[in-house]
């Protein structure tokens, strides 16, 4: 059987149900809310904010949105579904997040990333990002626990 091929295009209009699924899959366990369909509409209609959907076989496997303001870039977030995670998508994401934001004309790509989440900060690191900044509890975990975020750069010239 061949393996079907991971497809990459941007998020739309008609994704923002899979998308917020996507989101409270990968969130509500890190302890942080998911965000809704409305959340995700809000968003992705806000001024230099774009997404990008990885899909196989139709399935939507992960996403991941940014905004890019003059030479600078954000991103907002990435989420893998569970059962596809060490394959590789939280990679290729990233891949089509750098090309997107450098066409649209960041040189500098940020983020914000909890101490808490190994895996998203080896990620990042191993793609070049370095840490910046702390911003001391910057996550909540329900109603009590605050979590730092490590504010991570990364230059593309
Ligand atoms: C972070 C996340 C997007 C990574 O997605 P992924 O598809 O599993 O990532 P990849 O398979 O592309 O992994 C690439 C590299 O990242 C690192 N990495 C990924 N998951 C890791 C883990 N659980 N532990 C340690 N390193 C990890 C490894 O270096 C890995 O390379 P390797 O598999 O060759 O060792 C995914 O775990 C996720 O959705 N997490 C929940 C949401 C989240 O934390 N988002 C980021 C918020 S800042």
């Amino acid at each position: 059987m061949p393996v079907p091929p991971r497809v990459l295009r941007p998020l739309g209009a008609l994704d923002l149900d899979r998308a917020a699924a996507l989101h409270g899959e990968a969130f509500t366990p890190l302890g942080e809310r998911g965000w809704t369909r409305q959340d995700m509409a809000e968003l992705l209609a806000s001024p230099g904010v774009a997404g990008i959907l990885l899909e196989i076989d139709g399935a939507a496997i992960g996403m991941a949105i940014f905004r890019v303001v003059a030479d600078e870039a954000e991103l907002v977030t990435i989420a893998v579904r569970r059962a596809e995670r060490r394959c590789g998508v939280g990679r290729a994401l990233l891949a089509a997040v750098f090309d997107a934001v450098r066409a649209a004309g960041a040189r500098t790509l940020f983020l914000e990333v909890a101490d808490d989440n190994p895996a998203a900060r080896t990620l990042y690191g191993s793609l070049g990002f370095r840490n910046v900044g702390r911003r001391p509890a910057y996550f909540r975990r329900g109603d009590h626990l605050a979590v730092d975020a490590f504010v991570m750069r990364l230059d593309f010239d």
